[in-house]
C-alpha cells in the first residue's frame, strides 16, 4: 500500500481538498485500496483545546461543487512520527516544505516534496479563490496519481 500525507499550513483549506480530490480520482478509478491517504497541518492554528477544527466552509463548497464530500474531516497537526509511517509528504508550497523539515528535521528518505514540483498551489484562505485552488490541485493529484501508474 502506497502511504500519502498531504500537508498545508493550517489543514483546514488546501491539503484536505488534495486529500478528498485524491480520494475521489481513486474511487473512480477503482484504487482506492492501492492507498492511504491523509493530510495535516505544518501549524497548529487550526487545532483549538486539542481539538482540529472542520475543513473552512469555503473549501467544503468548493469541494461539494464537484460532488466531493469531506464530512468528519478535522484539521491534524504533522508530527515527527507520520514520517516512519507515510512514503510521501505532498506539500502544497515552499513554505510547508520548510515546516515539514524542521517538524522532521530533515528528509533522509526524500519523502518530503510539493505537490506542483514547479508551482506552489496559492492559498485559497488568502486570495479566496477557491475555484483555482480546486483546478491546480486537481492538476497536481492527477499528475500524481499517473505517478504511479508507470
Ligand atoms: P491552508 O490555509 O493552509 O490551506 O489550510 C490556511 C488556513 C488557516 C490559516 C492559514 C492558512 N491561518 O492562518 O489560520
Amino acid at each position: 500500500m502506497i502511504k500519502i500525507m498531504f500537508v498545508c499550513h493550517g489543514n483546514i483549506c488546501r491539503s484536505p481538498m488534495a486529500e478528498f480530490i485524491f480520494k475521489d480520482l481513486l474511487a473512480k478509478t477503482g484504487r482506492t485500496i492501492e492507498f492511504s491517504v491523509s493530510s495535516s497541518a505544518t501549524s497548529s492554528e487550526e487545532i483549538v483545546n486539542g481539538k482540529g477544527m472542520p475543513i473552512y466552509h469555503l473549501a467544503k463548497i468548493e469541494l461539494a461543487k464537484h460532488h466531493i464530500s469531506c464530512d468528519g474531516k478535522n484539521a491534524v497537526q504533522l508530527k515527527a512520527k507520520d514520517y516512519n509511517y507515510y512514503d510521501y509528504f505532498i506539500c502544497m508550497d515552499d513554505y510547508n516544505i520548510a515546516n515539514a523539515l524542521k517538524i522532521f528535521k530533515g528528509d533522509p528518505l526524500n519523502k518530503v516534496r510539493k505537490l506542483q514540483p514547479n508551482q506552489n498551489i496559492f492559498d485559497p484562505w488568502y486570495t479566496g479563490k477557491f475555484d483555482l485552488a480546486f483546478e491546480q490541485i486537481l492538476t497536481g493529484c492527477k499528475l500524481l496519481l499517473a505517478e504511479f501508474e508507470k
